[in-house]
């Protein structure tokens, strides 16, 4: 990890190809890293703090928000903003998924869902890659699934957030229960990662 005081010595050598993901949460950088490896793209986590504004859209947190880190550090930034969005809910909590978590958390939107009987959701992401102040580019990433009840034989062996209630398309597994590996088959953040690193290998040969 890079602290702020490593940035402004003048000995640290960035060199070349290698990006930064900021995020406070070591989860979803490791997430990245796991996928990012498979392309050989070298990336440090950037811990920022509160830099995320509210905003009803995904992609204006994620552009405006790595545009603000790119503009304070001056390095080559991958930011992701991620969103749960419910249909019986009406979308909620959408992109304001982080404070619904701090605030009412999984038990929470269970009960929320108790008279629901349509339970499906999806999970999206917006990455923006940053690395001059005139383009971000945008890479997205989504996965359906439902917002499962069933309990968790051990909730602290993988994943954060959503991942106990969230149960993708396809998998007899909420991500919780799954490895990275196996979460980074089906993840919106898998999916975003993946077109990012296409990309990336194409126009940074
Ligand atoms: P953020 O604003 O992108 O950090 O995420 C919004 C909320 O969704 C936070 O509470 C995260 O913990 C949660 N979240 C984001 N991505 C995931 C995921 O892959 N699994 C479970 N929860 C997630």
């Amino acid at each position: 990890m890079l602290k702020k005081e490593s940035l402004n010595d003048t000995k640290f050598n960035l060199g070349g190809r290698f990006i930064f993901f900021a995020t406070n949460n070591i989860h979803k950088f490791n997430e990245a890293r796991a996928i990012l490896a498979k392309f050989d793209i070298s990336v440090g986590m950037l811990r920022v703090k509160n830099f995320e504004l509210q905003h009803d859209s995904i992609k204006e947190i994620a552009q405006t928000s790595a545009l603000e880190i790119f503009k304070r550090y001056g390095l080559p930034i991958l930011l992701e903003d991620s969103g749960l969005f419910i249909d019986g809910l009406n979308g909620f909590p959408g992109p304001y998924a982080a404070y619904v978590y701090k605030t009412i958390g999984n038990s929470g939107i269970l009960t929320l869902m108790d008279t629901k009987t349509t339970r499906t959701a999806t999970f999206k992401t917006t990455l923006v890659y940053c690395a001059s102040k005139n383009n971000p580019e945008c890479f997205e990433g989504e996965i359906e699934g439902e917002i499962t009840n069933k309990k968790i034989r051990d909730q602290s062996i993988y994943g954060f957030g959503f991942d106990p209630i969230f149960q993708p398309v396809g998998s007899p597994k909420v991500f919780a229960e799954m490895s990275i590996t196996e979460k980074n088959l089906f993840s919106h953040r898998a999916r975003a990662l993946h077109k990012f690193a296409i990309w990336y290998k194409h126009f940074n040969k």
